[in-house]
């Protein structure tokens, strides 16, 4: 019985360092090339990185509350109001997910859901922070050192 329930506060102490997870630059570029984000809709792999930092400083399970009493979800800290639902308030869930699943540390979920926002009217727009921080400034340096091979 002690070794169980050592086990248990082992093993619920581990969740927890999961769930505040941060991922390296250069993890995130190599999963973002993968997935076929270089390129895709005419945004390159360091807007990706750019948008990323940005939103959420590469922290995956991240989530922000907004004004308007919607949530924001993940390293691109995605809207519960338009993009997935949350059970919280009401959303268009246009991504056809749950919020949870684009906390998910292999990002599966929340790139197929960015890659629907950003082949949307306004493209990479649609993130106000990437307008504002990362549209038309010169961004190679967020790739310095990654090698994606
Ligand atoms: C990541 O985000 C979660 C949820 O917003 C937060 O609790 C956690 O402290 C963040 N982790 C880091 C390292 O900033």
């Amino acid at each position: 019985m002690m070794t169980r329930a050592l086990l248990i506060s082992l093993v619920s102490c581990l969740v927890t360092i999961s769930k505040a997870r941060l991922i390296n630059r250069c993890d995130l570029a190599r999963v973002l090339h993968q997935e076929d984000l270089d390129g895709f809709e005419g945004y390159s792999l360091t807007d990706w990185l750019c948008l990323a930092f940005v939103e959420s400083k590469f922290n995956i399970s991240k989530i922000n509350e907004n004004a308007d009493g919607s949530f924001d979800y993940g390293i691109f800290q995605i809207n519960s109001h338009y993009w997935c639902n949350d059970y919280r308030s009401h959303s268009e869930n246009i991504c056809h997910t749950e919020c949870q699943e684009l906390l998910r540390p292999n990002l599966l979920s929340i790139i197929h859901c960015a890659k629907k926002i950003v082949s949307g009217a306004g493209g990479m727009k649609n993130w106000v922070a990437w307008r504002i921080h990362c549209s038309g400034r010169p961004l190679s340096y967020w790739m310095t050192g990654c090698r994606l091979g």
